[in-house]
């Protein structure tokens, strides 16, 4: 019989391997990775080859590597149905990286956001990887053929750019690469600092506090919410001017599935300590379960191997067919 149903989508993101990921990561990120699991084909990677690109400790890059995998089983990401894998286990992405640097204009990269503050954040090391990064996102994102990409808003322009590269080897040698698509979740979350609420959450945040780690105990999730900057009113709404509050309201609504109204109703006339101890103890609540397995498989090493091979053996069969088809219409003699 022929299959009418319309073809799954294919969705790609990729996560760095740069310390424990925040609840920012979860609820902005990783969460809905796990619900789009049964309406796409998913490959999520965590892009090692990209962390290089800041000067990284090889043992810590190692161990940090190896638990961004172990969080993404944790979160709840499935090896059967997703591709779950290490972009440094398929040479392809470095292969094809190459070819498009070669259909990359300098200019191009000079433009990017990310590279001019990066480059500044570090003047004395400002490597040709890190100005390349883009092509290297471009190839992770081409070779699966991706029609999705999930991306916070930081990452728009390298999305942008992945599809101008594409765009422009498809008009010089004919249809190779989809277009991909931004894909903002309805439902995602912007997670801000806790300490500056007008700023994102970010593991590089210099103040701890700003910050919660996946991984962070339930007495220090409590801590760092009840030290939580709000503001000088007593009322918990959700109002332009009230970046803490709003901030907290945006992390009860996401982790208990709340509305914001019903919300505003539970803590109608009580004060902001009982409203920051009661979002800290379903963070950490929520929380626990991902910790608790996150321990779990760090501490099972043999079935973390066992997923990241099987995950890095399907992504190679799907990238070595786009890299043949690219090597063959650039004109590389075949093998
Ligand atoms: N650059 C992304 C970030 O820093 C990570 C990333 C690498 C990525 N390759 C990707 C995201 C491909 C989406 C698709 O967050």
């Amino acid at each position: 019989m022929e299959n009418t149903a319309p073809r799954k989508k294919i969705i790609f993101s990729g996560i760095q391997p740069t310390g424990t990921f925040t609840l920012g990561n979860y609820l902005g990120a990783v969460k809905n990775w796990v619900s789009m699991q049964e309406e796409y084909h998913c490959c999520y990677s965590v892009v090692d080859m990209h962390a290089i690109t800041v000067r990284q400790d090889p043992k810590a890059l190692r161990e940090n590597a190896i638990s961004a995998y172990a969080l993404l089983l944790a979160c709840g990401l499935d090896p059967e149905k997703s591709v779950l894998f290490l972009q440094s286990h398929v040479p392809a992405h470095a292969q094809l990286a190459w070819v498009l640097n070669c259909y990359t204009q300098f200019g191009e990269l000079s433009r990017m956001t990310q590279f001019k503050d990066k480059s500044q954040r570090h003047p004395d090391n400002v490597n040709a990887g890190l100005f390349t990064y883009p092509t290297l996102m471009a190839a992770d994102i081409l070779l699966y053929q991706a029609d999705l990409v999930p991306v916070g808003i930081d990452q728009k322009q390298h999305l942008e750019l992945t599809r101008d590269i594409a765009q422009r080897f498809n008009g010089i040698h004919g249809q190779t690469f989809t277009l991909p698509e931004p894909y903002i979740p309805k439902t995602s979350a912007k997670i801000m600092s806790l300490q500056d609420p007008t700023k994102k959450m970010s593991k590089s945040d210099e103040n701890p506090k700003g910050f919660i780690s996946i991984l962070d105990s339930p007495e220090s999730i409590l801590k760092k919410f009840r030290s939580a900057v709000t503001d000088s009113e007593a009322e918990v709404v959700y109002r332009e001017g009230k970046d803490g509050i709003n901030n907290l309201i945006s992390i009860y609504s996401a982790v208990t599935g709340k509305s914001y109204e019903e919300i505003e109703k539970e803590f109608a006339g009580k004060g902001y300590g009982d409203f920051k101890t009661a979002v800290g103890e379903a963070v950490a609540e929520a929380l626990r379960p991902i910790r608790e397995r996150h321990a779990q498989f760090m501490k099972d090493r043999a079935y973390l191997e066992s997923c990241w091979k099987q995950g890095a053996e399907k992504a190679s069969g799907i990238a070595a067919r786009t890299l043949a088809k690219v090597y063959k219409k650039i004109g590389f003699p075949a093998l």
